[in-house]
């Protein structure tokens, strides 16, 4: 296959990543939305979401005439070889999956595409999806491919042109093998195989990741009652290539758009087949009781009582490197403090406006200023280099809280601050 022409449904960042990557590769690609006003801007060059190198590559896509923007999926997948789905699936009733938007997209495009067309889904969809979305479409001159996506927000670009796997999944094999060639120039290793197991791979993956985290916050709290340190203690279990290094950092507990909700996806697709998955309900409950040890931690460092606390927040999205705050630990944190009476001041490198209950501030010394504790809950690594004598002169108080184990407690030390973290022992 050289190019291909593709059609991708939905331009949120797995939609627009996709799409402005394939034109990348040298497919022809229509990106299309219901939003017309989000097409007109993307039709311009304008990307709203914070996503490093992906403005340019629309741009190139743009420019190169490989990538365009139009509102009406019906009449652009009319000579599509193949079709994207990349709209949301947000948490429906009950923890399942919301599939709303699949299916509408589906029945709208139904009797438009044309005989031979692949349909292959990316958001993340229950086991099953591919098989329903065939009996939707009602033709068995269409195959459909289940091909998740890795993508993390703020890695997206990279995620996708650097992949550590491609999987592709269908019960029509040759279809499956079409799709894997789309991605060919990445040279990643590529797992084909059929369509439940292949839908069944994301899941299994991000709740992996999550029962990685719960268990590090879990050891962490460990750490904290018996005096010891968790940097050595993932630093030492990191070096097992068996474990391997990455998602052992410790924080406000896990977060974003896709963690939680494919949890209780998953919890629900156990459900429904009558096994009862303890070791993923345990994790979701972990994280909130990780929440709520925050909550004593920072309720502890301004004496006990939060009520009337004048708290400066540093981050709010779930993670830095994003200005998303879809589920974020921090905003959560935030919200329970601001129920409690604190007087809550916050500040983010990627988030404005305003949020209900608190002071949302555009300079990160206007937190410290008259607070009695400041709490770090997003990794900014700018947190890091600032000026944290002149921070302690702000301050009313001398405590911080670092829920991500970011700061040199040296640094907070000799600013005359005392400093906490997670799972780390107390410094003053
Ligand atoms: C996650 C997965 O990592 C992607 O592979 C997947 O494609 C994506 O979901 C998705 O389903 O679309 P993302 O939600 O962007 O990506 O964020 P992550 O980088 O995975 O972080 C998730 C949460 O874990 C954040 O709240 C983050 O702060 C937290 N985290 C991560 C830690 O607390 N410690 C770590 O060591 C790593």
């Amino acid at each position: 296959m050289s190019s291909a022409r593709i059609v991708v449904v939905g331009t949120g960042y797995v939609g627009l990543t996709t799409g402005a990557c394939l034109a990348s590769l040298g497919h022809q690609v229509t990106c299309v939305d219901v939003d017309k006003a989000k097409i007109a801007r993307l039709a311009a060059g304008r990307v709203d979401i914070m996503e490093p190198g992906l403005a340019e590559l629309v741009t190139r896509g743009l420019t190169s005439r490989r990538l365009s923007f139009v509102v009406g999926a019906r009449d652009a997948v009319a000579d599509a070889d193949g079709v994207f789905l990349c709209v949301p699936t947000p948490m429906g009733a009950g923890g399942a999956a919301d599939l709303r938007a699949v299916e509408a997209v589906a029945a709208e495009i139904r009797d438009g595409l044309p005989s031979g067309c692949t349909l292959i889904t990316k958001s993340t969809v229950p086991v099953g999806t591919s098989a329903r979305i065939r009996d939707l479409l009602r033709r068995d001159d269409l195959p459909v491919v289940s091909n998740p996506e890795f993508l993390r927000e703020g890695t997206a670009v990279a995620d996708f042109l650097g992949p550590d796997r491609i999987v592709v999944g269908s019960d029509d094999l040759d279809a499956a093998r079409w799709v894997a060639e789309l991605y060919r120039d990445l040279a990643a290793p590529t797992v084909v195989t059929d369509a439940a197991s292949a839908e069944l791979v994301k899941y299994a993956a991000n709740c992996f990741l999550a029962i990685k985290l719960s268990y590090v916050n879990s050891i962490a709290e460990l750490c904290e009652r018996l005096g010891a340190d968790i940097d050595a203690v993932t630093d030492g279990m990191g070096h097992d290539r068996r474990i391997g290094r990455s998602f052992l950092r410790p924080g406000p507990g896990w977060g974003g758009s896709c963690l939680p909700k494919d949890t209780s996806a998953l919890l629900n697709i156990a459900e429904s087949v009558r096994f009862d998955f303890g070791l993923l309900s345990a994790a979701v409950d972990e994280n909130l009781f990780q929440r709520d040890r925050i909550i004593s931690k920072i309720a502890g460092a301004v004496g006990g009582n939060l009520s009337a606390a004048r708290i400066g927040l540093l981050g709010l999205a779930f993670k830095a490197g994003t200005n998303d705050l879809r589920d974020s630990p921090a905003l959560a944190v935030a919200s329970v403090l601001c129920a409690h009476g604190a007087e809550v001041t916050a500040y983010d490198p990627a988030v404005g406006g305003e949020l209900p209950g608190m002071t949302v501030v555009d300079d990160a010394y206007r937190v410290a200023k008259d607070a009695d504790v400041v709490v770090v809950l997003t990794e900014w690594q700018e947190f890091r280099r600032l000026d944290w004598a002149h921070i302690g002169e702000l301050m009313a108080g001398d405590a911080v809280v670092d829920t991500r184990n970011l700061l040199d407690p040296g640094a907070i030390l000799d600013a005359g601050l005392s400093w906490q973290g997670i799972g780390r022992p107390r410094r003053q």
